[in-house]
């Protein structure tokens, strides 16, 4: 069988370009080779695209993280797919390693659809749906589970909607991720400061109650047309951190995973049974980390999906699936295999 071209494409104009180079490095890292070519493609953070070279450093070097440079060689990316200094590039599949938006938004989606390119992941509803925390909350909602409580914010009619709040709240970006920009607010006079800088990222900003519980994620991954949940995980944040900040993320080794989660099986059945209806009542394709809230009286709360989350081979999505029998490899070559078998058109299941 000849080997499949896969387009890696990372960076991106979000706040999470460097998160998604470290996902697509994993990604080019774990690609079983004996079955797929690879081509990185990079989007600079003004929204150039540029091919990059396959020994691009993708990882952290002396403290940095990893960008797209501006200056690499600019790569032609149209309706009749990718050409690098007028000659076509061949590509079977794109993997679109892009965190938040213009990447995990429906955007690039779009893009593919038009030029007709098969993609790992959702599609262009679920996608834009799922980065959408207010729309999607509305959706989990409908379709049974538990979510926050709170109002949504748009920026010119915040200031008259803020006056009955029960403290703490989680002030965030609707559109947000790697927690930039969100808040967890003990008093009013904090709030303002947090709302604006939650604007800065955002023009649509959520306020919900503070959920006490313990933060649990599960992976779900479609390949052979089924879809499917990993035994789920909490993470376990050092205490010195109020919340799961960005910092807890990614800049210190103080969070932990409990892998399983040491929570009551009937609980991780439920959040697992939970994750598997949030994919598809968003209509997701291919992949999805749904995260969750468990609470001290047992209840299960949706927090929300990420239609292409962290990405290495060590963070949560991956490492969940390993831990289901699922290794990086594997895992990378069922998601290309189920972009490439995909018939669900334009707007996802
Ligand atoms: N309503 C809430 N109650 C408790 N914690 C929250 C709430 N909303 C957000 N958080 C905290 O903030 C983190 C980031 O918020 P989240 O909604 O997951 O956005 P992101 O897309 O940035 O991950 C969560 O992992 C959690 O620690
Ligand atoms: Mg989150």
């Amino acid at each position: 069988m000849s080997k499949k071209t896969v387009a890696i494409i990372c960076g991106g104009r979000s706040s999470e370009h460097e998160i998604s180079c470290l996902s697509a490095g994993g990604v080019l890292a774990g690609l079983d080779k004996s079955a797929y070519e690879a081509v990185l493609i990079g989007i600079t953070k003004s929204g150039t695209w540029v091919h990059l070279p396959l020994d691009y450093s993708l990882s952290i070097t002396n403290g940095l993280l990893p960008t797209v440079d501006e200056n690499a060689a600019p790569l032609v990316a149209d309706v009749h797919g990718f050409s690098l200094n007028g000659l076509p590039l061949e590509i079977d599949v794109v993997f679109p390693v892009l965190h938040g938006p213009y990447g995990e938004d429906g955007t690039i989606q779009g893009f593919l659809e038009t030029a007709d390119i098969a993609y790992v992941g959702s599609g262009v509803m679920a996608s834009g749906t799922a980065m959408d925390k207010a729309f999607s909350k509305i959706i989990f909602e409908a379709a049974g589970m538990h979510v926050a409580q709170g109002i949504v914010l748009t920026s010119d009619d915040w200031q008259s909607r803020i006056s009955e709040l029960e403290y703490p709240v989680f002030v965030k970006p609707a559109r947000g991720g790697s927690s930039r920009g969100t808040h967890k607010v003990k008093s009013a006079d904090a709030l303002q400061a947090a709302i604006l800088d939650a604007f800065s990222y955002d023009r649509k900003v959520m306020i919900e109650n503070a959920v006490v519980g313990r933060e649990i994620e599960c992976a779900v991954l479609e390949r052979n047309g089924t879809v499917e949940a990993s035994l789920v995980g909490e993470i376990v944040i050092d205490s010195k951190f109020e919340f799961y900040d960005f910092e807890a993320k990614y800049l210190d080794s103080a969070t932990s995973v409990n892998l399983p989660a040491n929570i009551p099986s009937s609980a991780s059945d439920e959040i697992r049974a939970k994750a598997v209806q949030a994919f598809k009542a968003l209509g997701c394709s291919g992949l999805a980390r749904v995260d969750f809230f468990y609470t001290d009286k047992g209840e299960v709360i949706i927090n929300e999906i990420n239609t292409m989350p962290g990405f290495t081979s060590t963070s949560m999505y991956p490492k969940l699936m390993a831990a289901t029998g699922v290794d990086y490899t594997t895992l990378i070559s069922a998601l290309l295999d189920t972009a490439l078998d995909r018939t669900n058109g334009v707007l996802g299941n």
